[in-house]
């Protein structure tokens, strides 16, 4: 067994794959065909169920079985009004992980997802969250720093997984995620006590990635600097920050949070319906740029790592050279 192979062992046991790698769910990006093509490769395909209803998620799901017979996972956001009937879906399919994203989850949507025998992976931003998460039934948890693509906390990566791995890797599977470019710092978390790794944005350019021409060519010209976090511009209204590239699209989001805040104000809108509203919000413009090209007024949300991306890559050429990457680091140091 190499190094790597060894570091990685609990994490792939864990999902059931070759390599302790999951492809973060990217809605619009993460569906069958790049799912399939992760978990195909040794890696752990991610539906992004997003903002699907569960009759899309039911269909979604079918279709990837039928690209793969390796496992994957479904991502489900917590404040999806059906979040119930998306648990259900995933229960009839046997989905072997779940994968909670969005902040707490409403209470007994744990205890739903464990009913089902799924293992449930959930999102811990501070080592308080994840001790409360491993004592609420988590079998895994993700430590995403601030410089991942789409919605991020506060937080760098490198300082969660020093406040954090410490503590609770002993416990239970922690993946590290968020500015994971290159093998060599898969290497490093291994080595600091996570699992696996999951990435996102070095999943965007792969050749399976259904991500429209225009969004991947964004990214190969990109350098880290260019993805850059939404701004808050009304502080009653708290707005998690997106990382995205530098466009149009930035004045759109201010504006459309100063249309939210006003309904706020005149009392046309409650707290919870306003950051459904921006939820939505989001989910269209991510869309406008995954699905419809449109690279200056949609949202192409993309992590800091997006600077390493340089081509469009068959997946299996991802992995392979993340793997000779982290090999190599490993090697150097014995
Ligand atoms: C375009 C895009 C869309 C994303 N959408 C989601 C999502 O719907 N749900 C989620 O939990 N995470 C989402 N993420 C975060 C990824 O799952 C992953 O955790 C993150 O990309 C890891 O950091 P990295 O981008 O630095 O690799 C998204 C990221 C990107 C780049």
């Amino acid at each position: 067994m190499s190094r790597l192979d060894s570091l990685m062992a609990r994490g792939a046991e864990f999902l059931g794959t070759r390599y302790a790698i999951l492809g973060g769910a990217m809605s619009w990006v993460s569906e069958r065909n790049l799912v399939a093509a992760i978990s195909n490769a040794g890696g752990f395909g991610v539906i992004a169920c997003g903002a699907m209803n569960p009759e899309l998620l039911d269909t979604e799901i079918a279709e990837t079985k039928k690209r793969t017979d390796k496992p994957f996972g479904v991502n489900l956001i917590t404040m999806h009004p059906q979040l119930n009937e998306l648990i259900e879906v995933c229960g009839r399919h046997k989905v072997g992980h779940i994968v909670l994203a969005g902040g707490l989850p409403p209470s007994g949507a744990i205890d739903r997802i464990k009913a089902t025998g799924a293992k449930l992976i959930a999102f811990a931003p501070a080592l308080s969250l994840a001790k409360k998460l491993i004592r609420s039934g988590a079998d895994a948890i993700v430590i995403e720093g601030m410089e991942a693509g789409g919605h991020i906390g506060p937080v760098s990566t490198s300082v969660l997984a020093q406040e954090i791995l410490p503590h609770v890797a002993g416990d239970i599977p922690v993946f590290v995620a968020g500015g994971i470019g290159r093998g060599e710092a898969i290497a490093a978390y291994l080595e600091m006590g996570a699992s696996g790794v999951q990435l996102g944005t070095r999943f965007v350019c792969a050749t399976e990635s259904i991500a429209h021409e225009n969004f991947k060519k964004a990214f190969i010209r990109a350098s880290a600097r260019d993805a850059v976090p939404s701004i808050q511009i009304d502080p009653r209204l708290p707005v998690i920050p997106v990382r995205a590239l530098k466009n149009k699209e930035t004045e759109r989001f201010a504006a459309k949070q100063r249309e939210i805040a006003e309904q706020l104000d005149g009392k046309a809108l409650e707290m919870a319906e306003a950051q459904l509203q921006i939820e939505h919000y989001w989910a269209g413009a991510l869309r406008r740029a995954v699905i419809d090209g449109d690279v200056e007024t949609g949202s192409v949300m993309a992590g800091q790592s997006v600077g390493m991306v340089k081509s469009e890559q068959p997946t299996a050429e991802i992995i392979a050279e993340l793997v000779a990457e982290a090999e190599a680091a490993l090697e150097r140091r014995s």
